[in-house]
């Protein structure tokens, strides 16, 4: 698979710099790159159940919800970065020779858009897709949608292009390419079932609505102490403080995911802690997004009906009393701008970290994960296969597949996210995960009630 090739790339680069950075001994991991949080590349993740189409079924719909690929740090962080470069070049004294480099570093990466390497990773997104459902794909274009941020029209626009181009390589003809794109507005006032979070005022500003920045507070309190302390000492007179600590390690990823290539900030902080800052991520996304935060689950809600409603081939699911959430039903009571049914097996909706996670938690794909300690490390593993590297990468990708296999009279669901399958519940899943169509619906009551929608005001 073509993706496997960049992140080798990466990985290629990461064991080279080990020579230099095991007698120091720093981080020499070659997959450091898949523990850095939402900030991680697309790696395939890990699977217990085998990802490929089973044996005698074939796929017969895929909805695929995608982050955009790896962008440059945004506006508001851009500010705390260029503050902690300069103060430590204002402040430092001496620097110690791993830490030398430092001292010659400009700032210059971009805000808010994708890096280089991001747009490259969302071609092979595209690629990737139309390979995994070909015998769908070569005769069916997807409904493409897109929120209206820059950084993710430009992700559905270069996944087109890989598509396209997959599409062309297998020798399908590809006379509507470029596609059409239907935008969904950002704007406050617009509803939106992309970017559903602001429109859910007690979501946004209520009591709840901090919770994850004290959560991750709690567990940075328990690790961030030594590494400060160390890294104050390497940089004589940088004093710099615990937030500025976390700043420093996200350079590593932001510059590494601007040309692919890891950057020498990755060597400055040890495996472990690489693990603990993962850690910080995912905690942070636990209980902002996900169940650990109130309202996170219903500020998915609308995207997950709109996925019943796509599978079921009944748009009932996104007209009725229950469905006055974040759906604009002005696009969605039409076929033509909210199209379901036979001539319309392939969708593909591209959107922001947060607003994925709060749709994975509406349809209980983490049911299963109990809330997240804030003080003590829980790997993906022991966590139900929840972390914020595991769940929504940069490119990150979540696969909601319908198959019909033999012997089986009804249609099964199945859910892939970055590679790994994420057994349904609630649904009298097989061992390969998969529920009856029927069942799968049944098992949604939270989403077809209306997910809590009414407490939003
Ligand atoms: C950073 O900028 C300074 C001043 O313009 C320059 O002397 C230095 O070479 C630059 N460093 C790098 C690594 O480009
Ligand atoms: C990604 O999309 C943008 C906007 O359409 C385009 O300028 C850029 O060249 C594309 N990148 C690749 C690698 O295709
Ligand atoms: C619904 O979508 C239409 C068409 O894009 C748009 O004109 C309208 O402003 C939207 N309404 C709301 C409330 O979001
Ligand atoms: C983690 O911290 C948050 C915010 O303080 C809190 O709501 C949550 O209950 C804590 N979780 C656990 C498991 O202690
Ligand atoms: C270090 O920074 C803290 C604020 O983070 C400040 O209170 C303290 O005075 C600084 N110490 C020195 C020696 O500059
Ligand atoms: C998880 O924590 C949130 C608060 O952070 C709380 O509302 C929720 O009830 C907890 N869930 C469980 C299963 O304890
Ligand atoms: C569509 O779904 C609704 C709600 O579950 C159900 O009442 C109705 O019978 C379904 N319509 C069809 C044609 O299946
Ligand atoms: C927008 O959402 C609100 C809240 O659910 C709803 O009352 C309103 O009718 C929606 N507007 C459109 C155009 O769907
Ligand atoms: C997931 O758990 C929530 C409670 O947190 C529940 O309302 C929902 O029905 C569950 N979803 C599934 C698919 O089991």
């Amino acid at each position: 698979m073509q993706s496997i090739v960049v992140l080798g790339a990466l990985a290629a680069v990461a064991s080279a710099q080990c020579g230099d950075s095991v007698q120091l001994g720093y981080t020499c991991d070659p997959e450091v790159s898949h523990y850095w949080g939402e900030y991680s590349p697309f790696f395939s993740v890990p699977s217990l159940i085998p990802p490929e189409v089973p044996w005698g079924c074939d796929i017969t719909f895929a909805s695929v919800l995608s982050r955009h690929g790896a962008r440059f740090p945004t506006s508001g962080d851009t500010k705390d970065l260029v503050g902690l470069i300069d103060q430590i070049h204002k402040q430092t004294t001496s620097y110690s020779p791993q830490y030398a480099f430092i001292k010659n570093y400009n700032y210059t990466l971009g805000a808010n858009l994708l890096t280089p390497f991001g747009q490259v990773e969302m071609v092979q997104s595209g690629q990737a897709f139309f390979e995994r459902y070909e015998s769908l794909a070569r005769k069916y274009t997807p409904f493409f949608r897109s929120s209206s941020d820059e950084r993710v029209i430009e992700s559905a626009q270069n996944f087109s292009l890989g598509f396209h181009e997959a599409r062309t390589q297998a020798g399908a003809s590809d006379s509507s390419y470029p596609y059409p794109l239907q935008i969904l507005s950002e704007d406050p006032g617009t509803n939106n079932t992309l970017f559903a979070q602001q429109i859910c005022p007690v979501y946004a500003n209520g009591p709840d609505s901090n919770i994850n920045n004290a959560a991750e507070d709690t567990w940075a309190n328990v690790w961030i102490g030594p590494v400060q302390t160390r890294v104050n000492d390497n940089l004589k007179g940088a004093n710099l403080s615990s937030s500025q600590i976390i700043e420093l390690m996200e350079l590593c990823p932001y510059n590494s995911v601007n040309q692919g290539v890891i950057s020498q900030f990755c060597g400055l902080f040890t495996d472990l802690e690489w693990k603990y800052f993962d850690y910080y991520r995912t905690v942070d996304k636990w209980y902002e997004d996900m169940q650990g935060n109130p309202l996170g689950p219903t500020t998915g809600v609308a995207w997950a009906a709109e996925l019943i409603a796509r599978m079921t081939d009944n748009r009932t699911y996104v007209t009725d009393a229950q469905s006055y959430t974040s759906i604009n039903h002005t696009l969605d009571d039409s076929q033509a701008t909210f199209p379901l049914g036979p001539g319309y097996p392939l969708y593909a909706d591209f959107t922001h970290d947060d607003n994925i996670f709060s749709i994975y938690g509406a349809l209980g794909l983490y049911n299963a994960t109990k809330n997240l300690s804030n003080t003590t490390y829980e790997s993906a593993e022991q966590a139900g296969g929840f972390s914020s590297s595991w769940v929504v990468p940069f490119g990150g990708r979540g696969y909601f597949e319908k198959m019909s296999c033999v012997g089986e009279p009804e249609e099964l669901v199945r859910v892939v996210i970055n590679n790994r399958v994420v057994p349904l519940q609630n649904c009298g899943a097989d061992l390969l995960g998969r529920c009856q169509l029927s069942k799968f619906v049944a098992s949604q009551t939270f989403v077809t009630d209306g997910g809590l929608w009414n407490q939003c005001y």
